[in-house]
């Protein structure tokens, strides 16, 4: 029996011969292909400028500070996330501040975001709406009720990259953010291993951006500040001087994820247009079975990515725990997953915020269940999914 994961890259010949150029003519790093890759995704997307990093952590990490996120300020975050998105904010010393969520959508919404710019009492720094499971919706309202509160956007567009808005545009084009953060792991839209991206329509920040993925180090003669120290007799520079102005991290990513990312970004649009096709063969059957279970519901602004499919699951009123039927499908080959735990309820989040009380972000926790999405699913391993679930919730 064919284990089907929840989620699962695809990498065909041409990937690895990608990769394998890199290995035999190098440089493996710091050479042209993440010059490349940004040129790409940046038109793929949308935006004016990409900033290639090590993973979608550093990509969020990299934002808060192009943002200007320091100690002391105030961010706001949807409760139903990845521990990154609000850990980027602590990793620049500022405080979380947790919105609710829609509790059919996960998403944050205009008024749980206006409910938490209250709680926050006071400036707030950066709001960092998640395109959670590849959907968003009211990203207008949203946008603009954060610019009132003065605050700069942050997308979190780790789920969205191949999402459509349907009013035109796309996730990370700067219509609704001022940047957007992606990650390229195996489970997302497309595989870098390890990789991660900021977009923006702001030249100044993403240069910022490329010095602080690489040390703040600091080559351009047009830089420099010690000049006492940079130039030679002749104002001449210095061959081997550079100069770190701010502190920086070692955040790159390497040509070979580069060339593998390359490589990927070119299967975009027929990756999304399956993932699209196995959502719609869930919906089909799921919709019209009872009302335990049901897909999360469609935002009517995007067309989503459909990073992860979440099924919405009464457990308490069809009497079985969420444990008991993610193993019993395990047994049957079908691996399922819970996105997310509200990070509100993490005990280093708790610790510091102690317990919150966001209902909509329980319920969708409560409910929640990933089952397998990824393009390589054939259509009838959609159909055994359905049928094992259906049976299970019978
Ligand atoms: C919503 C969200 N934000 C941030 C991240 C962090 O990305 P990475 O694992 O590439 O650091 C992830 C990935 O798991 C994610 O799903």
């Amino acid at each position: 029996m064919k284990f089907l994961p929840y989620g699962q890259h695809s990498i065909d010949d041409d990937d690895i011969a990608s990769v394998v150029d890199v290995l035999k003519t190098g440089p493996l790093t710091s050479g042209p292909k993440a010059d490349e890759f940004e040129k790409l995704l940046a038109t793929v997307i949308g935006a004016e400028e990409a900033v290639v990093c090590s993973n979608g952590t550093t990509a969020l990490h990299l934002a808060c500070l192009a943002a200007g996120v320091r100690s002391g300020d105030v961010a706001i975050v949807p409760a139903i996330t990845f521990l990154s998105t609000a850990n980027a904010v602590r990793m620049c010393g500022g405080d979380v501040v947790f919105a609710d969520v829609c509790p059919a959508t996960g998403l944050m919404t205009p008024e749980t975001l206006s409910a938490a710019i209250k709680r926050a009492g006071g400036d707030v720094k950066a709001v960092l709406p998640v395109h959670l499971n590849g959907q968003s919706q009211y990203m207008g309202e949203i946008y603009q009720l954060a610019k009132e509160a003065g605050a700069e956007v942050i997308t979190d567009c780790c789920h969205a990259l191949g999402a459509d808005y349907q009013a035109g545009g796309k996730p990370g084009d700067g219509q609704f953010e001022d940047f957007a953060c992606y990650s390229f792991h195996p489970v997302k839209s497309i595989a870098m291993g390890e990789g991660g991206a900021v977009t923006t329509n702001d030249p100044e920040a993403a240069r910022r951006m490329r010095h602080l993925r690489s040390h703040d180090l600091r080559r351009d003669g047009a830089d420099w500040r010690r000049k006492e120290a940079a130039f030679d007799q002749g104002d001449s520079e210095n061959p081997w001087y550079y100069e770190m102005q701010e502190l920086g991290y070692n955040y790159r990513a390497n040509d070979l994820q580069c060339a593998l990312g390359i490589s990927q970004l070119g299967k975009l649009g027929p990756f999304v247009e399956r993932r699209r096709q196995i959502a719609d063969l869930y919906a089909g059957a799921l919709s019209a079975s009872s009302n335990k279970i049901r897909p999360i519901d469609r935002s009517k602004d995007c067309e989503s990515a459909w990073h992860l499919y979440p099924v919405l699951i009464d457990f308490a009123e069809l009497g079985i725990s969420r444990a008991k039927m993610m193993k019993a499908l395990q047994s049957k080959g079908i691996g399922t997953q819970v996105h997310y735990i509200p990070v509100s309820d993490q005990p280093y989040y708790q610790e510091l915020y102690g317990r919150q009380e966001l209902p909509g972000a329980a319920e969708y926790y409560a409910k929640a269940l990933s089952l397998p999405m990824y393009p390589a699913l054939s259509d009838d391993d959609v159909r055994r999914v359905i049928a094992e679930i259906l049976e299970l919730t019978a």
